[in-house]
């Protein structure tokens, strides 16, 4: 029998990411049983009182407090989940670590590059495990991608092309969440939806080098939001008073990689038509892959037989399209037959299990807060060369 790591939890912030790692850490002991891990979710802090009350009811939390400073201090706590808005980010994140807390904090990890990095150096100068929700990386389709351009099969990468296309602000009566606001979140689309996309390059094919950029703002004015009503999904209504959208809502972002692949990330959250549609497609010498998270459990794969590339069997010829199965990382865990796929949360699942087998243990699979950095580079360099045009090198 393995040991059992009996994990305290605060959960900070009980919005759409709270509620989704509330439920994933208590399905860990099931679907990650293995790990032997208990997390305990002790102390969930939300200013807003009804998310406090529908948190303890839901996911049995033991307390729940308004002030997160409270819930840091409360005794039993060994990992703090950061999924407030962005401006919060980098105060709470340091605030824990230096308390000794484990910290996971959802994806960007602050407004600015500098918050991001400052978080990563208090991980680092206190010495707790630090994680970040890149939580595509996850996908059993994608793991198996990675370990094919690990392994070479693509022969010399090419081309690299991703998008995270997103219709959540399409609408102009889409509220003027945080999101919308550059004191409260930072960059637009480049701090929301791009550092998932920068990662996921960065995991597949390495460091990205330099960056060019354009931005735009197409929906100039949006409702105002009442605290603690629905998601940054929910509608104004018509006679809502309006303030100003302050950062981009698209960036289409060309790259270099450090091993010379030429790319091109774009990213928009006021797409019409995609609903939340990120994927990748990788081109090599000898193979090609795309994948796409509306089709999660997906991948599409070109590794043509050199040897039979004559006669009738050019007929043949063309992308297969694999689907997930107990043979693909994780899949397994979940179930037991071949196209009986994984969702969203399920990827939230493997992130806390991997997290807390990181915590228990010291080792073992990122993000780190690193990545989230090495993101955050990319992001800030893309918004540096949406302004002075031209290229810029990544962390210069
Ligand atoms: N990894 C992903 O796929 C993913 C998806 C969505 C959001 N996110 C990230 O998660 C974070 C939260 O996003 P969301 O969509 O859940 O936001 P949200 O607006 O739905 O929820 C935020 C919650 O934080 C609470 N809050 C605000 N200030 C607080 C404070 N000082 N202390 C404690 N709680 C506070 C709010 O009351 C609200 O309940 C963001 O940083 C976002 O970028 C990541």
């Amino acid at each position: 029998m393995s040991m059992q790591h009996d994990i305290g939890v605060a959960v900070i912030g009980m919005g759409w990411m709270g509620q989704a790692h509330s439920r994933a850490y208590r399905r860990v002991p099931d679907i990650f049983h293995d790990y032997g891990i208990q997390p305990r979710l002790v102390v969930i802090a939300d200013p807003v009182p009804s998310r406090r009350q529908e948190a303890v009811a839901r996911f049995g939390f033991d307390h729940a407090v308004s002030d997160w400073r409270e819930a840091i201090d409360q005794p039993g706590v060994d990992v703090v989940v950061v999924a407030t808005p962005n401006a919060e980010h980098a105060e709470v994140a340091i605030a824990a670590a230096s308390a000794g807390k484990h910290v996971f904090c959802e994806k960007p990890v602050g407004r600015t590059l500098a918050e991001t990095t400052a978080v990563a150096e208090a991980v680092r100068h206190a010495g707790v495990q630090g994680g970040v929700g890149f939580n595509y990386r996850w996908a059993p389709m994608v793991q198996y991608a990675a370990s094919l351009v690990r392994d070479g099969r693509l022969g010399t990468i090419t081309h690299y092309r991703s998008r995270f296309f997103s219709m959540y602000g399409s609408n102009p009566m889409s509220q003027l969440s945080w999101r919308f606001d550059r004191d409260a979140a930072g960059l637009g689309v480049l701090g929301d939806l791009m550092p998932h996309v920068a990662d996921m390059a960065q995991l597949l094919l390495g460091p990205i080098r330099q960056v060019s950029a354009t931005t735009q703002t197409h929906i100039p004015r949006r409702p105002i939001p009442v605290p603690g009503r629905g998601t940054h999904f929910t509608l104004g209504q018509p006679d809502d008073p309006t303030g100003p959208v302050t950062n981009e809502d698209d960036a289409t972002v060309p790259v270099r990689f450090a091993s010379g692949v030429h790319g091109v990330l774009d990213a928009s959250r006021v797409i019409f038509g995609p609903k939340c549609e990120f994927g990748f497609e990788i081109f090599g010498t000898a193979g090609a892959i795309r994948w796409n998270f509306e089709a999660m459990n997906e991948l599409l794969v070109y590794l043509p037989d050199m040897t039979g590339l004559s006669g009738d069997h050019r007929h043949h010829d063309g992308f297969v399209r694999l689907l997930s199965s107990p043979d693909h990382p994780y899949h397994g865990r979940f179930n037991p037959a071949a196209a009986t796929g994984l969702g969203y949360d399920d990827l939230k699942t493997i992130e806390a299990a991997e997290f807390l087998h990181r915590v228990a243990n010291g080792t073992g699979p990122g993000p780190t807060l690193d990545d989230a950095v090495a993101a955050a580079q990319v992001a800030a360099s893309a918004d540096h060369a949406s302004r002075s045009g031209g290229w810029v090198t990544v962390g210069d």
